[in-house]
């Protein structure tokens, strides 16, 4: 396969680029990652370069930096500069996504995910690099009216992390309405999960996790005592809230797709996609699906739901299918097979027991 575009990944070693950044190698992508390693190790890029073996491994390179700090912009490096002028599009990943912390700490959210990215389109922009995709979330659906979420819902947000996405989404539609040399794909992820199936790569949360995966598999290797089940009294079957949950494998392939229809399509102008599987899964299925997966018991406890959580929240997946060519191929099996295969062979993560 002869080597294709130049793609910049912002984010590029956190959980979700760095399963992004194997597949686009894989199909034959250069790929810079630019990453100021806030809530991720260069150790995912090492255990990348492993995966995709020596050869493609030529085709990825680092650059520690706060692509979105404006003072380093203004003194931009060669090297960096050089990233842009090269690269034909941009994957957007980096941002802070902690809910809990955007509510606590709204400003830390505007800065880096609203400034920071508004000076990377500058950027862009100055570097005549006008093609984007970028990390949305279902959290623009807020608490939705109906199920399943389609493309075209009223958009609302629920918490500042909620409303650096909408505005970040509006931000892009306006930009590329201004100049239409843009090209812009926001995908909407529904909730992110798995891992590589090598067991190589995975999430790796600082701190105590706030979403239910990272926190499941914390308590299967015994760093946290018992899963808190927020929620058993919502009108669901078994009482539990239900989300989309999908394989992160599925995700990184959904952006490989999303990337190739970016650089074939001329006047695609500025458009949202639903990555999810369309299938709604429960609190109490997830923790039977990991306990199958794991061969371990999960203790839990049933606590008062979260403020601020939705009932059930899935994702219409039908414009993805048609205009992307894109559905996930793994069910909550797979997912959590994977998950557990990461968190056995790396139980603290990236790094050794502390
Ligand atoms: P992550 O924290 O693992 O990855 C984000 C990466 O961005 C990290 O490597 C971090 O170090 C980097 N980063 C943050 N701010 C930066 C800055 N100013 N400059 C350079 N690098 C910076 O998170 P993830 O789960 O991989 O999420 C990736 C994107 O997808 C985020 O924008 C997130 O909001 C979005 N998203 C995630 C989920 C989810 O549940 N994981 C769901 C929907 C959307
Ligand atoms: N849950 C528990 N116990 C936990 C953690 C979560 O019962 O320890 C429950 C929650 O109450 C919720 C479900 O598991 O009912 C899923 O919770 P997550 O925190 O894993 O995911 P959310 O759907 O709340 O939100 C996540 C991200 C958002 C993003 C959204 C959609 O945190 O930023 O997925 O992509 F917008």
């Amino acid at each position: 396969m002869g080597t294709k575009e130049r793609i910049l990944v912002t984010g590029g070693a956190g959980f979700i680029g760095s399963h992004t950044v194997v597949q686009l190698l894989k199909e034959g992508f250069k790929v810079s990652v630019l990453d100021n390693l806030d809530n991720a190790v260069e150790e995912a890029l090492d255990r990348v370069r492993q995966l995709v073996g020596p050869q493609l491994s030529n085709n990825l390179d680092f650059h520690l930096i706060i692509c979105l700090d404006w003072r380093e912009i203004l003194g931009m490096r060669t090297i960096w500069r050089n990233c842009f002028l090269r690269a034909n599009a941009v994957i957007h990943f980096a941002g802070l996504k902690a809910v809990g912390e955007s509510v606590a700490n709204p400003m830390r959210y505007f800065d880096n995910n609203l400034v920071g990215s508004i000076n990377l389109y500058k950027v862009m922009a100055k570097y005549n690099c006008k093609k984007l995709v970028f990390s949305s979330s279902a959290t623009v659906y807020g608490q939705p009216d109906k199920i399943p979420c389609v493309e075209d819902f009223e958009l609302k947000a629920m918490n500042p992390y909620g409303r650096t996405k909408l505005f970040l989404e509006e931000i892009a539609r306006d930009l590329q309405k201004a100049d239409q040399k843009w090209r812009i794909i926001l995908l909407r992820y529904f909730n992110p999960v798995g891992a590589h199936e090598s067991g190589m790569l995975g999430e790796d949360p600082k701190g105590i996790p706030n979403n239910l995966m990272p926190y499941i598999t914390q308590v299967a290797v015994g760093r946290l005592p018992e899963l808190n089940v927020y929620g058993h009294d919502y009108p669901t079957p078994d009482g539990s809230a239900i989300r989309d949950y999908i394989h992160v494998m599925d995700l990184a392939d959904g952006h490989v797709v999303a990337l190739e229809k970016l650089l074939q399509s001329n006047g695609i102008g500025c458009v949202a996609y639903n990555l999810g599987t369309g299938r709604g899964t429960s609190v109490l299925e997830m923790v039977a699906a990991f306990e199958r997966a794991s061969g371990k018991k999960l203790p839990i406890k049933l606590c008062p739901r979260r403020p601020g959580d939705a009932t059930a929240v899935y994702a219409s997946t039908d414009k993805a299918e048609k205009e992307l060519g894109w559905k996930a191929k793994y069910g909550i099996d797979e997912m959590c097979r994977d998950q557990w295969k990461w968190a056995s062979q790396n139980p603290w993560g990236y790094k050794s027991k502390p």
